[in-house]
């Protein structure tokens, strides 16, 4: 109970200040394809340089309150011999981890991925937590196409993600649940609504299976948006809209955060749309509506950075300016005008 309630307290702090996480845990392979787009080495040291970049941003504890880092990172250090869980710390902000161990074809569903990572995931949550780690991290994902998802995959899905975040909350680290639908194709915004709808569902009920304490727990999702390829890309309120009805129907209310993924919306939409949604239903939803982006704070300064130790100040500002936008969006005040 006193670990629950520990747990609780640090899901709390997590989504609190309007503050959101930044998400670095990118595996080494889709850290590779980011880097080999802007022609920059795929090395250990390259991502190592990299991530020391992003932790070391100026008054990034302003905006963030914690970093979702990958094994590889757990286990390197910054130039000045310090470990990434320290640095982060003397950052000031919470250190987490990605578990899960990546995605690989679902038995018999052609079209569809199912995530690994459960056998020995118990011993691994204990040596993170002894790492100091607070939280922790597991992606589920789901594509939507003709057919598919199927029922098998949605709720082998939740299983696993009830499965995970039970050890976790054992093993004393918040536990992020993330399933997520993928702007991938040419569906609607309605078709990602429903899909999205019956995954959390399906979740929430094995949550509940596995004795999985809500408070002490954030749910990462997606927002309700049309495909990529979908020839209606509906306006902004439309998406924050239909965000929250389908957070409505399928989110209990002592879940104490939902955070938000980027998915591979462009940096500005994904401020846009968490804006819309603060702006319009903060005070009416129980839950703190928060962002936990990869892309959409990294991208801009990926680029800006392109591997050069000369631009590190630069790619830097390019980080805090995407994270005072997502901090300012919690709030409802985030604006065109921020990105003149
Ligand atoms: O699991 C996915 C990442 O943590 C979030 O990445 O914001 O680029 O979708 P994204």
């Amino acid at each position: 109970m006193k670990n629950l309630e520990r747990l609780n307290e640090t899901a709390r702090l997590l989504v609190a200040e309007d503050k959101g996480l930044l998400a670095m845990d990118e595996s080494t392979s889709t850290c590779n394809k980011r880097f080999a787009a802007l022609n920059i080495p795929q090395t250990p040291e390259m991502r190592r340089m990299y991530r020391e970049m992003l932790i070391t941003t100026p008054g990034l504890n302003q905006c963030i309150s914690g970093v979702i880092l990958y094994d590889e990172t757990l286990r390197q250090q910054l130039d000045d011999g310090r470990s990434f869980i320290q640095a982060v710390k003397d950052a000031g902000l919470m250190p987490g981890i990605k578990v899960d161990a990546g995605l690989k074809d679902f038995a018999g569903h052609p079209g569809e991925k199912i995530c690994e990572g459960l056998d020995g995931l118990g011993e691994r949550l204990a040596e993170y937590g002894k790492m100091s780690a607070l939280f922790s991290k597991w992606r589920a994902v789901i594509t939507i196409g003709e057919g598919i998802p199927s029922r098998a995959l949605i709720e082998a899905n939740a299983h696993m993600l009830a499965r995970y975040a039970a050890l976790s909350q054992e093993a004393g680290l918040v536990p992020i649940v993330e399933p997520e639908v993928l702007m991938d194709g040419e569906h609607t915004l309605e078709r990602s609504g429903e899909v999205t709808e019956e995954m959390l569902k399906n979740l929430f009920y094995q949550l509940h299976i596995q004795g999985v304490c809500l408070e002490a727990m954030l749910l990462k999702c997606n927002m309700i948006v049309p495909g990529l390829a979908c020839p209606v890309q509906n306006p902004v309120d439309e998406v924050a809209e239909a965000t929250i009805k389908c957070l409505l129907r399928a989110v209990p209310a002592a879940v104490p955060g939902i955070v938000f993924l980027s998915g591979g919306q462009t940096s500005e939409l994904a401020s846009a749309r968490l804006n819309a949604m603060n702006a319009k239903y903060k005070n009416h939803v129980p839950w703190e509506l928060s962002f936990s982006y990869a892309r959409a704070i990294q991208q801009p300064g990926m680029s800006v950075w392109a591997g050069n130790p000369a631009n590190i100040e630069a790619a830097q500002k390019a980080i805090y300016h995407r994270a005072i936008c997502n901090h300012a969006a919690r709030k409802g005040e985030y604006s065109d005008e921020m990105e003149k």
